[in-house]
C-alpha cells in the first residue's frame, strides 16, 4: 500500500549528508506555483474549527464544487484525497476484475489487491509516446468490471480525448470507468478534456484531487463525481468526518470565490507550458536521454546508457531529488520522471543531468 510513491527526501538528505529543507524535491508531482494565495491566511483566521465537530459528510464543500461544475450535488462526495475513493471503489463496487491502463500510478492496483480484486493490465508503449490503442483498451474494457484510467497520466502524462473516452464508456455499459482527474486542471483547455459534468453516464466516476493543483496535499482533499446509485454505493462506505474541519472550510472557501479560480488555473498553465518549454530545450541534443513532451509540468524520460538508479544517485549529490519510475508496471529501470518547478531550479537540474549523462561519454 505505501510502497508505490514517490521519493523520499530523509532518505536522501542522510545519504548526502544535508538538512532536508535543502533536498529540492522534484520527485512529487505539486503545483510548482504553491497554493493560492489566500489560503495559508484562510487557515489562521479558522483554526478555531478545529475545536468542533465538521459536517460528518462535508456536504457544504461537495455543494461548491457541485455548483462550481453545474452539476447536481447528489452526484458529488467529498473525500479525505482522492486516495480515499481508489480505495474504496473496489469495494464499494463489487468488482471482480478491473483493468488498469498503464503505465500508471500504483494505487489503483494496490487497492484492488487490498479488497482481492484481480487486476490487469493494459500497458501503452513508450514506442508510441504511451498513446493507447483504444480499440485494444476496448476489448480489454469488455473483459473487466472495474477499468482505472488517469487522464492525464501519471506518469507518462498521456491525455485521451473526451469524446473518444466517452465512446469507451458507453459502449461498455456493464463496467465501471474510474477516470482520475487530478492533473487535468493543469493542462491548457482542461475543461474540454474533462468528464466532470457526464453525471448522466451510469457507468463513470471521476475523481478530481484538489492537492495537486492547490498543492495542498497536508489537507487531504479530494472528490469523486458520477451518477448518484454510484454515489450511493460509495455512500455505503464512507465514514463520517473523514474530512477534517479546516480541509472542508479551505475547500468551501476556494469554491465561495469561483471567480478567483480559473485565473488560478491559467495562471498555472502558462507558467507550465513556459517551464516545461524551456527544460526541454535545455536539455534538447542532450545524448543518453529522451524526454516524452506532455501537457502537464512532469516529464518522464528514458535513459539510454544508464540506469534510472543512477542517475537517481548522481543528480542526488546536487541535491535534487527525482523519480526513479522503475517500479512503474509497464516502465524498466531506465525510466525516471521530473515534476519541474521555477525556472531557475529547472535550469539547474537540466544543468545537472547533462554533467551526470556526461560521465558516461568521457
Ligand atoms: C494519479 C493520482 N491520483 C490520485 C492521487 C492521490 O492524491 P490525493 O489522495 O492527494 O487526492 C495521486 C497522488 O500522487 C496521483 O498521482
Amino acid at each position: 500500500m505505501i510502497q508505490g510513491h514517490g521519493g523520499n527526501k530523509q532518505q536522501l538528505a542522510d545519504r548526502i549528508g544535508c538538512r532536508l529543507e535543502d533536498i529540492i524535491d522534484m520527485s512529487s508531482n505539486l503545483n510548482p506555483l504553491g497554493p493560492p494565495k489566500r489560503i495559508h491566511a484562510f487557515i489562521r483566521e479558522n483554526i478555531h474549527l478545529i475545536h468542533a465537530l465538521p459536517e460528518p459528510d462535508a456536504a457544504s464543500m461537495s455543494k461548491g464544487f457541485a455548483a462550481y461544475y453545474g452539476i447536481d450535488p447528489g452526484c458529488v462526495i467529498a473525500g479525505n484525497g482522492t486516495t480515499f475513493f481508489i480505495y474504496t471503489l473496489p469495494l464499494a463496487l463489487g468488482a471482480k476484475k478491473a483493468l488498469i491502463l498503464g503505465p500508471a500510478y500504483a494505487d489503483y492496483e494496490d487497492a484492488c489487491a487490498a479488497h482481492h480484486v484481480k487486476t490487469c493490465h493494459y500497458l501503452a508503449l513508450a514506442e508510441n509516446n504511451f498513446v493507447p490503442d483504444l480499440d485494444q483498451l476496448s476489448t480489454d474494457a469488455g473483459r473487466a468490471d472495474l477499468v482505472f484510467i488517469c487522464n492525464p497520466n501519471n506518469p507518462t502524462g498521456t491525455l485521451i480525448d473526451k469524446q473518444e473516452l466517452k465512446t469507451l464508456i458507453c459502449r461498455h455499459p456493464d463496467t465501471c470507468f474510474v477516470v482520475d482527474e487530478s492533473y487535468l486542471p493543469f493542462v491548457p483547455d482542461a475543461e474540454e478534456f474533462s468528464l466532470v459534468t457526464q453525471t448522466h453516464l451510469p457507468n463513470l466516476v471521476v475523481l478530481s484531487s484538489m492537492s495537486k493543483i492547490f498543492r495542498i496535499p497536508g489537507l487531504r482533499t479530494g472528490f469523486l463525481s458520477g451518477a448518484n446509485a454510484l454515489i450511493r454505493k460509495v455512500m455505503l462506505h464512507y465514514q463520517p468526518w473523514s474530512v477534517n474541519a479546516l480541509a472542508q472550510a479551505v475547500i468551501k472557501d476556494i469554491y465561495d470565490h469561483p471567480g478567483d479560480i480559473l485565473p488560478f488555473y491559467r495562471q498555472t498553465r502558462e507558467f507550465i507550458v513556459k517551464e516545461r518549454r524551456n527544460f526541454i530545450h535545455a536539455l534538447a541534443g542532450t545524448d543518453g536521454i529522451r524526454l516524452f513532451d506532455t501537457p502537464v509540468y512532469f516529464v518522464p524520460a528514458r535513459l539510454d546508457r544508464i540506469l534510472a538508479a543512477q542517475l537517481c544517485r548522481r543528480v542526488g549529490h546536487d541535491k535534487f531529488l527525482i523519480r526513479d519510475c522503475s517500479n512503474f508496471k509497464g516502465l524498466s529501470d531506465r525510466f525516471v520522471r521530473f515534476s519541474l518547478k521555477t525556472n531557475e531550479i529547472n535550469l539547474a537540474l537540466a544543468q545537472s543531468i547533462k554533467t551526470a549523462l556526461a560521465k558516461e561519454y568521457n
